[in-house]
């Protein structure tokens, strides 16, 4: 089976399912179940075929893998709030929120149209998220998708806004693949951003190249939706370019983003991240503090904890646990805490993405331990842009 996705690259073949979708029911999905198509389409979901059915949502739920045994760690859902007007068996269009006029964005052959109950939706985001919590952006994201799931599989025709807003950073996973034969990389970490990068991100991947002694490091920034008050992609991929720009050697990083909405599920994320970076070839990702998380609902570390159960051989690709790194006063320098065993806590400025956002929309500039000058630079005309947030 390819691993190149389910994106339909032929063009004629790619036309003729045009004009196939023309004529075919229609239903809008909602932007969590186009983000899934997106990455089904782009190879980073493999080898998954499509949406999941109920059974196997569950079993995924629960037991981290379908009912066939297929290791996948959160349930990948076409949700929606009427049953879509098609029958099991049938094909059906997908149009896509996200875009105006609501483009098709896939075809899916549908297997089944089942309804999950409310207890069945609480205890999916119990597993998922840890918390039925609807204060918790992924718990209530999954709760207001609707109980129809239409499972089946997809043959995907674009991919939706991220190419043509992102065109200088969208990528597929055989895409990246391609990029690293180019570049000759074997070796390459992985880092996985939502926000702009502020120096305990720098560092952390300065460390980890040099632990793992990479060809290459990957900075694979999420793309898609984020809860309020976290910093739009455009903003933050003009500040992690220059960032790179200016002090990262030449030639070893790589700039790239996927089209998926943040799910903030903590552990269970960082696993589907794991998958995905193992789909784009990277050999190694990189788990820090609180990875994915939200508010606090999992504990800091819990998202390297969950690799340690599973089996062994269930993925390949390597994890780098980084422990919290943080500005030693004493040192002048970003350290990892465990590296300072002589600090105490009245050494360390703690950098936090959340500090990060906070200080910017109060309008209080960023001190050069948070970031560096030109970067802060850029998110501060952000700031002022918007206005507090
Ligand atoms: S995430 O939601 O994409 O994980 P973020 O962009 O803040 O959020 O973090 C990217 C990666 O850096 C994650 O692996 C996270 O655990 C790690 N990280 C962020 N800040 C720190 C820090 N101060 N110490 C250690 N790891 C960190």
């Amino acid at each position: 089976m390819s691993n190149d996705g389910l994106y339909i690259s032929d063009p004629e073949h790619r036309q003729a399912l045009l004009r196939e979708a023309a004529q075919l029911p229609a239903l809008t999905v909602n932007s969590a179940a186009a983000a899934n198509a997106v990455m089904l389409g782009a190879g980073y979901f493999h080898p998954l075929q499509g949406y999941m059915n109920v059974a196997d949502a569950l079993r995924v739920a629960d037991e981290l893998h379908t009912a066939d045994g297929l290791f996948w760690p959160v349930p990948c859902l076409n949700l929606c709030t009427e049953p879509p007007p098609v029958r099991a068996g049938e094909r059906l269009a997908l149009r896509d929120p996200n875009v105006a006029a609501e483009p098709v964005l896939a075809i899916q052959q549908v297997q089944a149209i089942e309804q999950l109950d409310a207890a069945q939706l609480a205890h999916i985001a119990q597993q998922v998220y840890g918390t039925q919590d609807r204060q918790h952006p992924g718990v209530e994201s999954l709760l207001s998708q609707g109980s129809h799931a239409v499972s089946g599989t997809l043959e995907v025709l674009n991919y939706s806004y991220f190419e043509t807003e992102f065109p200088d950073t969208f990528r597929t996973a055989p895409a990246l693949r391609a990029a690293f034969r180019a570049r000759q990389w074997q070796r390459v970490v992985a880092f996985q951003t939502r926000n702009p990068m502020h120096r305990a991100h720098e560092e952390l991947c300065k460390m980890a190249m040099r632990e793992t002694g990479a060809d290459g490091l990957l900075i694979h920034m999420l793309l898609g939706r984020l809860k309020p008050g976290d910093i739009p992609a455009k903003v933050r991929d003009a500040a992690i370019r220059k960032m790179v720009e200016l002090y990262f050697p030449a030639g070893r990083v790589l700039i790239a983003g996927y089209g998926f909405d943040m799910l903030y599920a903590g552990p269970r994320e960082a696993l589907l991240h794991a998958v995905f970076r193992q789909n784009a070839g990277c050999s190694h990702l990189i788990i820090g503090r609180d990875h994915a998380g939200v508010g606090n609902y999992y504990m800091p570390f819990a998202a390297q904890e969950i690799f340690d159960q599973l089996p062994a051989g269930t993925l390949h690709i390597d994890i780098v646990k980084a422990d919290h790194t943080a500005w030693s006063r004493r040192l002048g320098k970003v350290v990892m805490l465990r590296d300072a065993p002589d600090h105490g806590p009245g050494d360390f400025t703690i950098l936090s993405g959340t500090e990060v956002r906070n200080r910017l929309a109060a309008g209080q500039p960023l001190p050069p331990e948070f970031a560096r000058p030109e970067v802060a630079e850029i998110l501060m005309r952000h700031y002022q842009q918007v206005g507090p947030g």
